[in-house]
């Protein structure tokens, strides 16, 4: 075992985490005890994974971290890095994929490596994992471990208007309580209440995105913005800036052939959700496979949100955003 490999198997003890625990403050929304911490919200229970991510990852130059907030796109840019990076590897009827649900070849950091008891390669592995490492987190830009920061690693970040990131959420996290069994059925009013006042998991939503895109824009090479809606209107187009972001742009060559349409074609929802891997099964133990396929549309929060809900997000969305040149698509 190197001394890389050491340190990230490091474990916080049980009485610090209590510590930096009970001095946190707390809330309570959408059947979560939460904790915030450095400016966000995380579920209580995250705490040590979240300290032993931050203190012992290390990351190589050569790694590309999505970063997204839950629901934003996150499994699509995962199958689309995915295969843009391995293309040359694997022709589209041997992608792994094929096989593999898109969070178990993009490991999450503070979920899937430095989570306590999931059934993903452990911190050891991530040593033996070939570069580029393909990585994921949910955490805020300034919390993240100085050496992602710092290091000449990549940021893929991708964000979705707030609208139906919040309606991707609450079927994600009805159909979870409906399947599992565990805690109450979460009522949406309550839910968009706490998501107005910047309550929800690794929000509040708009400094997660806004600090993202400040980066981008600080430091272009080491942060790619990506909006769900753009890829959803021109795919060429941002799979294009994904590959030269990588530093593997598609050759004249690829490009004649075809090779953008396919991967569009192999990563599109209605193709990868009906791939047998992603019907049945659970990721982390508990969150059905299928359950990160949805509709996959823009706009959908128009099916959920009362004229009062859209117009007070409306509002709180021109006021957080106001000054900072980013804004959203809200419909197809
Ligand atoms: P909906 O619930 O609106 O359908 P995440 O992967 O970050 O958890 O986000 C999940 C959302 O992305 C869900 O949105 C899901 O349907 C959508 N999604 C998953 N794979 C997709 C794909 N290949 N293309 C477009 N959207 C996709």
């Amino acid at each position: 075992m190197n001394n890389e490999t050491q340190k990230e198997l490091s474990i916080i003890s049980q009485e610090e985490v209590e510590e930096i625990k009970n001095a946190l403050p707390k809330s309570t929304f959408g059947g979560n005890n939460v904790k915030h911490y450095q400016g966000f919200w995380i579920r209580e229970s995250f705490l040590a994974r979240i300290l032993s991510f931050q203190r012992h990852f290390i990351a190589r130059d050569t790694d590309l971290i999505i970063s997204g907030l839950p629901k934003t796109g996150t499994t699509w840019l995962k199958s689309l890095l995915y295969t843009i990076v391995n293309r040359a590897i694997y022709p589209v009827n041997q992608n792994p994929l094929l096989r593999n649900h898109p969070q178990e070849l993009v490991y999450n950091l503070e979920n899937d490596i430095y989570g306590e008891a999931f059934a993903y390669p452990r911190p050891q592995h991530l040593d033996e994992l070939p570069s580029p490492r393909l990585l994921s987190t949910h955490l805020p830009y300034a919390p993240l471990p100085e050496s992602i920061r710092t290091s000449n690693c990549r940021l893929l970040y991708i964000c979705r208007n707030p609208l139906d990131k919040f309606t991707s959420n609450f079927h994600f996290i009805t159909s979870f309580v409906k399947n599992s069994n565990i805690g109450e059925m979460p009522h949406i009013e309550d839910l968009f209440d706490d998501y107005c006042e910047g309550k929800s998991l690794y929000g509040p939503f708009f400094e997660h995105v806004v600090t993202y895109w400040k980066m981008s824009i600080e430091q272009p090479n080491k942060v790619l913005f990506l909006k769900y809606e753009d890829l959803k209107d021109d795919p060429e187009l941002y799979l294009k800036r994904v590959a030269e972001f990588v530093g593997m742009p598609f050759t004249p060559l690829e490009e004649s052939q075809g090779v953008i349409s396919q991967i569009i074609e192999f990563c599109s929802i209605g193709n990868i959700k009906e791939l047998e891997v992603n019907k049945s099964g659970v990721i982390n133990k508990f969150f059905e496979k299928k359950s990160y396929f949805r509709k996959g549309e823009v706009g959908e929060w128009r099916n959920h949100f009362t004229p009062a809900m859209a117009e007070r997000m409306t509002r709180l969305m021109e006021e957080k955003l106001r000054g900072t040149g980013l804004s959203f698509k809200l419909i197809p």
